[in-house]
């Protein structure tokens, strides 16, 4: 069928046609921005998932119902090598120059500028290459202690006030919260529990790799009580048809119950995979109802896509070891498998190769589904892992 009409979008961050099965997290959400802006207590929502599985799509839906609710709503991601106050100080320095309201706000508005002046510290920072000025003074004794909680919880307290006195509540969004330091995050975590304990309506969403669970109870042990933790997974079968099904008929072509079935089959309802499928599946149809067999013909150009790009990517950055215990475990099935098993099978000791497997599990190839197994992140690895390394 017509390129140019094909519904499906196949990438990184980019909206589905249908966002299926996430009705319940999005109710969840929407509960906590409804109470926020009341100036009731709402905990903030950290979502988790696998890379693929819809976390960044999920947050920037959030940011835009967030926004037709009145909410400022700034979206920022998280960088490996990156640094929190850098992050804060561009999205909070956003944030304050768009809050405008009467007088009397304006004050607070301006001590928000103040302490982000103070935040700033001796830092030079730039953003498009000319040196930020704020055009304030420094708000003496707040934020500029040079400890990183103290100060993100100042900076954080003086947006919150700030939104309260023009009456338009904050939502900030940090996507890939597992690459923030264990500092930064409880610097992070202690803010957010002082703006919830002052009751002002600054709210936070993050997203991350699973581990970010822990790194929080880490970082904070009372984390879990401020949080809510939302796990997005592969879609059961009904939403995963429906995530395909849906668009296909919005855009008044049709597609053969069998055919659905093979996208989910193939895919295995991963939501990246169903975008594939779905996307080379309409490509190769030739009249306006998609069929099984032009499924197979997606399959086997969504295979070779993967193998070339999104599976190639994530083999590139691995190490030697890392991708012989890679090979190990795929060689052992598709199924989750004992660590210890992939040790033996490497022909080594589990100790010895306990460094390459947290290595796996930060670089988000791997994860852990109980204590003392081992899993691919990502559906199909395996067979790659097997096609590339035979
Ligand atoms: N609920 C969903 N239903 C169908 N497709 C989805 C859904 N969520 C995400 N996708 C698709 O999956 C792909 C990956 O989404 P993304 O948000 O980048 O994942 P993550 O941030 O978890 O790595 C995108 O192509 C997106 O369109
Ligand atoms: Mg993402």
């Amino acid at each position: 069928m017509d390129e140019n009409r094909n519904p499906f979008n196949p990438g990184a961050g980019v909206s589905p046609p249908e966002l299926a099965g996430r009705a319940e997290v999005m109710q969840q959400a929407m509960t906590a921005l409804e109470r926020t802006r009341r100036g009731r207590h709402a905990k903030s929502l950290l979502v988790l998932g696998l890379s693929g599985v819809g976390k960044t799509v999920l947050l920037n839906e959030i940011a835009r119902q967030a926004g037709e609710r009145g909410y400022l709503t700034e979206m920022v991601e998280a960088q490996d090598s990156g640094d929190l106050r850098q992050m804060l100080l561009h999205s909070v320095r956003r944030i304050l120059l768009r809050q405008d309201g009467g007088k009397q706000a304006v004050e607070a508005v301006k001590k928000g500028l103040r302490v982000l002046r103070s935040f700033l510290g001796g830092i030079t920072v730039s953003a498009g290459g000319v040196d930020i000025t704020l055009g304030v003074d420094p708000e003496i004794g707040q934020a500029d202690s040079g400890v990183l909680e103290a100060d993100v919880t100042d900076l954080l307290l003086a947006t919150g006030r700030a939104a309260l006195a023009v009456q338009k509540p904050v939502a900030l969004l940090i996507d890939e919260l597992q690459y923030i330091s264990k500092e930064e995050l409880a610097a992070l975590i202690r803010a957010i529990h002082a703006v919830n304990q002052a009751g002002l309506p600054l709210i936070l969403f993050g997203a991350g790799l699973p581990q970010l669970a822990g790194q929080a109870g880490d970082a904070k042990s009372y984390a879990e009580r401020l949080f809510e933790f939302p796990r997005l997974d592969r879609l059961n079968e009904a939403d995963a048809c429906a995530a395909i099904q849906q668009p296909v008929e919005d855009e008044g072509a049709r597609i053969e119950r069998a055919a659905v079935q093979e996208i989910f089959r193939q895919s295995h309802g991963y939501p990246y995979f169903l975008q594939e499928w779905g996307y080379n599946a309409w490509n190769a149809c030739d009249g306006d109802l998609i069929r099984l067999a032009d499924v197979q013909a997606a399959t086997a150009i969504s295979l070779r896509k993967l193998d070339a790009s999104f599976f190639r990517v994530r083999f590139d950055r691995l190490t030697p070891g890392e991708r012989e215990y890679m090979r190990a475990l795929a060689g052992l099935g598709t199924e989750s498998q004992r660590s210890s098993d992939v040790a033996a099978k490497m022909g080594r000791k589990a100790s010895s190769v306990a460094p390459i497997r947290d290595s796996l599990i930060k670089k988000g190839m791997l994860y852990a589904p109980e204590h003392g197994m081992i899993a691919f992140t990502v559906p199909l690895f395996d067979a790659f892992m097997c096609r590339e390394m035979p």
